[in-house]
């Protein structure tokens, strides 16, 4: 039996031997040609450092069809030209072609009334307006420490401005009217500005303004269609100053939030899936033409803060021990304030390093001074998020050490010692290269940190969209119950 068996018992295996050889160089053959086509998308995001095109096309195609890729290609600018020049952006006639479909995130905006936004920067409404006609007048902003978080302001005009023509492409979000067609329903609550500005209770009142304002916003969502639809998840919340927003939170954590970091936010309320960090606004200025290399930067490393800092900030006491006596290091406490932004302008300017070292909160401006100094950032900070780090490899142009390393005896300064002039030069490079997408600016330009915030806000809305379909799997049965009005909110079951 088993000597006739065999012959064919052979037959069988060499057929089947001869197939699996077919299907495996089909398979090869295949998968090398899908390999070909996704590194020419790869290099096209790692050379770009734009995401946006590629990762709008595969959000859902609500945002978005896909693009002709010739025209993805095109509407990349190039990054040489955008440095020299930044006026002259290239703006052929394929790009303007392209631009006709290019695809971007539709945001509704809550027509709130001015008391929550341009009211607080004592924009004065002509009648019904809710919006000032950017036209006429661009309501301006107050200078100083307030700016660092002003990015309520730049979002919005550039919402608010979404309907003018939009020559360089630069867009990568627009104002839709109906909020079905939203990918986003944005909030123009300007946080920040209303607890820098009307934090304090003022006689009769019994609470602050900023207060009265969040309850009141709170009391206006919750009472939306929009947030009862998707209890809130689709709604971008602003809330950069750390202290912003301190109340609210609690209620509209659903939300996505735009945050400087999650120091003082526990984890339930905001994370870094759900939510979206920003860079602050620069207080120190662009170094513009900078040809100052490693041998023209006389000084080493450089600090300048507060040397008293709650919380993580005993650090900063601990390091200024450990380098007070290094002569190339600088080291020097007090805030950036009038002249002081000015003389830290020329340290940073001056100087090859860059402390960053947590505060009373992971983060803090001075990480983006010093990007727009060229100084290569020197981050000790172990909670610090960084924005954009999903497509920014920020171990490119900062170095990072862990406070408990930073904390041993010379540990710190022979690291820094050790990096060579080719290496600092490389660094140097890439943050003159990067610099951009941290330029707040109005109107905005393609690429920097207004487009580079509502891209980072893109990149979640299919994560978001995932958890509302998932809501209505079984939403028919609930249907008699949840139309119209909804049950308790607040409570954690509904969730
Ligand atoms: C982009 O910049 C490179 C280097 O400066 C230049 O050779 C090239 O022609 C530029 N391309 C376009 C489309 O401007
Ligand atoms: C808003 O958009 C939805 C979905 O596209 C559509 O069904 C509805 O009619 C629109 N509403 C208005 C007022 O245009
Ligand atoms: C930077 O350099 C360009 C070209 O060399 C020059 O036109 C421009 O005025 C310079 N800007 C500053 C601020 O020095």
């Amino acid at each position: 039996m088993a000597d006739r068996n065999a012959p064919s018992l052979g037959l069988i295996s060499r057929n089947s031997l001869f197939c699996l050889l077919i299907i495996t160089s089909f398979m090869f053959i295949f998968s090398w040609l899908f390999v070909l086509r996704s590194t020419g998308g790869a290099q096209f995001i790692d050379h770009s450092l734009l995401p946006n095109s590629k990762l709008f096309s595969v959000i859902d195609n609500r945002i978005s069809e896909p693009r002709d890729r010739n025209c993805i290609q095109q509407s990349i600018p190039n990054r040489s030209v955008l440095v020299d020049d930044e006026e002259e952006a290239p703006r052929g006639k394929d790009l303007v072609k392209c631009n006709l479909n290019k695809i971007v995130l539709k945001v509704f905006m809550y027509d709130l009334p001015p008391e929550f936004h341009f009211e607080l920067l004592d924009w004065k409404p002509e009648g019904d307006n809710v919006w000032p006609n950017l036209e006429t007048q661009v309501p301006d902003y107050p200078g100083g420490l307030n700016l660092q978080h002003s990015i309520e302001y730049w979002l919005t005009l550039d919402l608010l401005s979404s309907r003018f023509p939009d020559p360089t492409g630069a867009r990568s979000a627009i104002r839709v009217h109906n909020s079905s067609e939203a990918d986003v329903i944005f909030v123009p609550f300007f946080s920040s500005l209303s607890y820098n500005r009307y934090s304090k209770v003022e006689a009769p009142q019994k609470k602050s303004r900023n207060k009265l304002l969040q309850e009141k916003l709170v009391r206006f969502l919750t009472a939306q269609e929009e947030w009862k639809r998707s209890r809130g998840q689709d709604h971008l919340i602003m809330a950069h100053h750390p202290n912003s927003l301190l109340d609210a939170r609690r209620m509209l954590w659903p939300a996505i939030f735009i945050l400087a970091d999650f120091g003082r936010y526990p984890p339930n309320i905001a994370n870094v899936e759900k939510d979206v960090i920003a860079p602050y606004k620069h207080v120190i200025k662009t170094f513009i033409n900078d040809s100052s290399g490693f041998d023209a930067r006389p000084t080493l490393l450089y600090f300048q803060g507060a040397i008293y800092r709650k919380d993580g900030g005993f650090v900063r006491q601990e390091l200024f021990y450990l380098l007070k006596e290094e002569k190339d290091v600088h080291f020097s406490f007090g805030s950036v304030r009038g002249d002081g932004i000015n003389q830290a302008s020329k340290g940073m300017h001056s100087s090859k390093f860059c402390l960053n070292i947590a505060g009373d909160t992971p983060s803090s401006n001075r990480l983006f001074d010093a990007i727009a100094s060229h100084c290569v950032p020197v981050i000790i900070s172990d909670e610090i998020e960084l924005p954009f780090e999903d497509v920014l490899d920020y171990s490119e142009f900062c170095i990072f050490v862990r406070t408990s390393d930073a904390l041993k005896d010379k540990f710190l300064i022979r690291l820094i010692r050790s990096i060579g002039k080719e290496e600092w030069t490389r660094m140097w490079e890439r943050l003159k290269e990067i610099e951009h997408f941290f330029e707040f600016q109005y109107p905005s330009q393609e690429g920097d940190a207004v487009q580079m915030i509502w891209q980072a806000v893109a990149r979640k809305v299919s994560a978001v969209r995932m958890k509302l379909h998932k809501s209505r799997r079984f939403s028919r049965y609930k249907l008699g119950r949840e139309k119209g009005s909804m049950v308790d909110p607040w409570s954690k079951h509904f969730w």
